[in-house]
């Protein structure tokens, strides 16, 4: 037997309608904030990623699904293509294609979608995965680098959390500086690094070097208590970035979201400055990061656009679905009726009378005129259907059918032009 891949799943019905539920929350309450969709291919050119996420990221090195593009013809160049393994990079990409920083405006964008990630599966971690992301970006004179920007995003995710029903979660929050004192800190960190270095792991070892930074991100166990003493961000933050930092925590405290620092908080990619927050959840377990975003002020300009600072957030939508409490079958809505052809010949008008009842908004399903009455009455009720409308020659010569009420077992005739309203009474 083929199996789905490792790493990938199925999600089957009822489960999806909790995937339909939290899709058409995120476009509602985004709609709110005038937000806009935007739909970006599934894969990009591999530079995309390694200039934006950055090279040294766990990511980047070791988690995308990249693949050497032959082309077809002789015209077409061989490319290296990667499967996204998150949206911001492509949406930056967009921005900068099409020009979007012309209107001068800021672009509230967001995208529902796949991602791709070789991560190893564990509950809440797969392979292929689906993010709710959003963006704010646009030229500085919009007001992109507001502090007010990243305080509304974040009162927007508490908004949609609440709307979904998702309580008991934390907002971590963190700055990590900009290009003006990251310097200084990355020379702090090295040299705080510099005697332990050599018990450290390999990639640590490695990082201490290219981007002292990711070693915060580290992850293997033995590297903590040396990770633990390292000097904290917070404390080289340039007066600008500090303001930045004080002002959003006062917006978010005035509109009263609360947030917790983090000074330890540092993303899993490299084009974070300032702002750096996640929200996680305790109903989760080793995955507990629900989402997670920040402000990438150089974007755009390292991906040889204009100036565009911006912010923005991925929900991983398999996580937040693992959180509501809300079961699949409370959403589930069975049909409203069960048509049931009874006799050789009478699907046709079953057909008909089916199509009649959709347009006037009623759920139907429909049956066959193979199935003896009882088989049909059985499907009706396993199904759910509240009624069975039976579809027999006589009923159609009298233009009048029974609908039975399949809780009460209550079976009345109605005439055909009655039937909607008597089914969604
Ligand atoms: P990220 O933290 O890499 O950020 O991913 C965001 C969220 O996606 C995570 O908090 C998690 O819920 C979910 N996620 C990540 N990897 C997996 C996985 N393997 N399986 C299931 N869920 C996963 C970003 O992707 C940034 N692009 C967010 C952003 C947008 N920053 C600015 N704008």
């Amino acid at each position: 037997m083929i199996k789905a891949v490792r790493g990938t799943r199925d999600l089957l019905p009822p489960d999806t309608a909790l995937w339909n539920l939290v899709e058409q929350a995120a476009h509602e309450v985004f709609r709110l904030y005038n937000f806009r969709e935007i739909r970006t291919p599934i894969f990009e050119q591999t530079q995309l990623f390694a200039r934006s996420v950055g090279e040294e990221t766990d990511i980047v090195s070791k988690e995308m699904f990249t693949w050497e593009d032959g082309g077809r013809a002789a015209s077409e160049k061989a490319q290296s293509l990667t499967l996204r393994p998150e949206a911001t990079a492509g949406i930056v990409r967009a921005y900068i294609e099409h020009d979007l920083n012309r209107s001068g405006l800021l672009q509230r964008l967001y995208m529902i979608g796949p991602m791709f990630r070789r991560e190893r599966p564990q509950k809440g971690r797969y392979r292929q995965f689906f993010q709710i992301d959003a963006e704010v970006i646009g030229p500085p004179t919009a007001g992109s680098e507001s502090p007010s920007v990243d305080a509304e995003l974040l009162e927007m995710l508490a908004h949609y959390l609440e709307r979904i029903g998702i309580t008991g979660w934390t907002l971590e929050l963190n700055s990590v500086g900009c290009a003006n004192d990251r310097p200084k800190y990355n020379e702090a960190l090295r040299a705080a690094l510099a005697k332990d270095l050599d018990k450290m792991c390999e990639d640590c070892r490695r990082r201490a070097v290219t981007n002292p930074l990711r070693v915060l991100d580290c992850k293997v166990p033995e590297d903590q208590p040396i990770i633990e003493k390292l000097p904290r961000m917070l404390d080289y933050l340039d007066e600008s970035c500090r303001q930045h930092f004080q002002a959003v925590q006062e917006l978010l405290t005035a509109v009263g979201v609360p947030y917790v620092i983090n000074a330890r908080l540092v993303r899993g990619l490299d084009y974070y400055t300032r702002t750096a927050f996640e929200f996680t959840h305790g109903a989760l377990g080793a995955q507990n990061a629900i989402l997670g975003g920040g402000r990438y002020d150089g974007l755009s300009e390292s991906l040889g656009g204009p100036k565009a600072p911006g912010i923005g957030f991925a929900i991983g939508e398999d996580r937040l679905v693992l959180a509501l409490s809300r079961t699949a079958e409370a959403l589930s809505k069975p049909p409203d009726a069960y048509l049931a052809p009874l006799g050789t010949g009478t699907n046709r008008e079953a057909a008909k009378l089916a199509r009649e009842l959709r347009r006037q908004g009623v759920v139907v399903e429909l049956g066959d005129e193979s199935f003896r009455l009882k088989k049909s009455l059985e499907t009706a009720s396993k199904i759910g259907a509240r009624y069975a409308v039976i579809v027999g020659e006589n009923e159609v010569k009298a233009d009048t059918f029974a609908l039975k009420n399949l809780a009460t077992g209550e079976q009345v005739a109605v005439p055909r032009a009655e039937l909607a309203h008597g089914i969604r009474r």
